[in-house]
């Protein structure tokens, strides 16, 4: 009895120790070494680390650390071609405004570390609107940079145990409803012109308007994200990739204010002009609650193009709309090749939801002729209940939305459901074993024809690219 009492004394002493250097602090006492480490997964490790309290960073939820956190980073990038650097920010809250990342880089939150946005506006640089967008979304003129920026780089990662980026949004949306805005309004992460991304493992809160938007960039990992705002705050779209090639999205949990990930390639002549489109994206195990908007748009904002998506083991609760196209005249652009399945839906406005008349656009000069071209659009596996009408279907006159294509689709209506459960205008296709019966321009071809909406059978480059286990290890003397 005496020795088991021990030796469960003693394991106990050693599971503790071990959750406390788990936890990142493990004071030796007698010493005055601290030592931090834990282990993490990332696409790439760095050979350096570094700390924010380095750096005179303060948590105490007052003090402004942006010019911490520009020091920080900036004598951090003399490690760039020799392994690259993680700067770690610990328990703690910290007020900051924008600042920029660099190449070869990992920001690394612990899970009670708090990223405070500041609502000092000249914490926020104005820069030039997106040059795939001709103007703000807000204002005309510029728009604040976002909480955590970055231009023209390569390998950078965000990421940490569940750490926290709070937006403090509602100073900005009170602006927004006010009219009050000179510029357009921050995004929390923003990176453009980059290559090798990966935005993992936090939780983001606030946002004063989307929350993470990668844009001109390719090779994108978001992984793990949690995203959490009012349901009736303005424009706090979950996650927005915009003119970007190979993409990945996967577990990620998203209460928002508008669509829980809209797929953008810039907007009517300026986005034609631009001309990115964002292709080759996957989004797997997302579960939306947005009951104003779209567990996933495709657009509006498409005049890029968007091509070869594919969406798979989504979950929407109490949400307006599925996999919704949004798109209008003068957009030019294309919609093509999209792929949905093991899809679930709960208390829906609509199930589908295809718009061809959107409207909202950047301003008067956009071109009457420039049609966009819809097509291939499939959807398989799909349960949905309690929905209010199956389906919205709405192309454009003369430029009908063409190969759009549901099989194995069961959708339970609402017991005050409207009437009529499918409108059709402007569109063809087929299905095969959708409920209920769907409109005339989607004919029914029979159960044999099940398996006519799959997934391409050859996997994208994205889902190659694989983690490695990293450690972050920092003794200071
Ligand atoms: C994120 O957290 C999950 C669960 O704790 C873990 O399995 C995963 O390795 C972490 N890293 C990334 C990049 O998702
Ligand atoms: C970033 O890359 C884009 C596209 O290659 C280029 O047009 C732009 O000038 C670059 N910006 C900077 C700051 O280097
Ligand atoms: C991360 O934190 C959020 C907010 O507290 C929580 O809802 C979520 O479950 C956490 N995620 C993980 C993987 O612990
Ligand atoms: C139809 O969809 C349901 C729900 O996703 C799935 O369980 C079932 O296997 C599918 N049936 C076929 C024949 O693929
Ligand atoms: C069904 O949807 C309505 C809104 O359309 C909602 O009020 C009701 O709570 C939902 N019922 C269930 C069982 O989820």
């Amino acid at each position: 009895m005496q020795v088991m009492k021990i030796l469960k004394l003693v394991c106990a002493v050693i599971v503790l120790v071990v959750a406390s250097s788990e936890r990142g602090e493990s004071r030796k006492r007698g010493r005055a070494v601290t030592t931090t480490s834990f282990e993490y997964t990332a696409l790439s490790c760095r050979a350096h680390s570094a700390s924010l309290s380095d750096y005179g960073g303060v948590g105490d939820g007052k003090t402004s650390n942006t010019k911490a956190f520009q020091s920080a980073i900036s004598e951090l990038s003399k490690y760039a071609s020799e392994g690259g650097a993680q700067l770690y920010v610990p328990a703690g809250k910290w007020l900051t405004g924008s600042f920029s990342l660099i190449s070869h880089f990992t920001l690394y939150l612990h899970r009670d570390a708090v990223l405070l946005a500041s609502q000092d506006v000249n914490e926020w640089p104005v820069i030039k609107p997106l040059p795939s967008y001709g103007r703000g979304r807000d204002a005309a003129a510029g728009r604040y940079t976002s909480l955590i920026f970055g231009t023209n780089l390569t390998d950078v990662i965000v990421t940490g145990d569940n750490g926290t980026i709070d937006g403090q949004g509602a100073f900005w949306w009170q602006q927004f409803h006010k009219s009050k805005l000179k510029y357009t309004r921050p995004y929390l992460i923003e990176l453009m012109f980059s290559d090798s991304i990966q935005i993992s493992n936090l939780t983001l809160l606030n946002s004063p308007s989307w929350n993470v938007h990668p844009v001109y960039s390719s090779n994108i990992i978001v992984r793990g994200i949690t995203i959490i705002a009012p349901v009736t705050s303005p424009n706090t779209d979950g996650i927005n990739p915009d003119s970007c090639t190979n993409t990945r999205i996967e577990d990620c949990y998203i209460v928002s204010g508008d669509d829980c990930v809209a797929v953008k390639s810039g907007w009517d002549e300026y986005g034609i002009k631009f001309g990115w489109p964002t292709k080759q994206l996957v989004i797997r195990r997302l579960t939306c609650i947005s009951p104003y908007s779209a567990t996933i748009a495709l657009g509006s904002e498409m005049s890029g193009g968007i091509q070869d998506v594919r969406a798979e083991d989504i979950t929407a609760i109490h949400t307006e709309s599925g996999v919704r196209i949004k798109t209008a005249v003068g957009r030019g652009g294309y919609v093509k090749d999209i792929y949905v399945k093991k899809f679930t839906m709960h208390t829906m406005k609509w199930a589908f939801w295809m718009t061809g008349n959107y409207g909202s656009h950047a301003d008067k000069n956009y071109d009457p002729n420039a049609l966009p071209e819809i097509k291939n659009i499939n959807y398989r596996d799909m349960v949905a209940e309690n929905v209010t009408m199956a389906a919205r279907l709405e192309g454009i006159a003369n430029d009908p939305f063409t190969g759009i294509c549901m099989a194995n689709v069961t959708i339970g209506m609402a017991a005050k459901a409207k009437k009529q459960p499918w409108t059709c205008t402007d569109i063809e296709g087929m299905t095969s074993s959708v409920t209920p019966p769907p409109c005339n321009l989607l004919p029914d071809q029979g159960p044999e024809k099940i398996t006519a909406c799959d997934f391409p059978e050859e996997s994208l480059p994205i889902d190659m690219l694989e983690f490695k286990k990293c450690t972050y290890s920092l003794k200071l003397a």
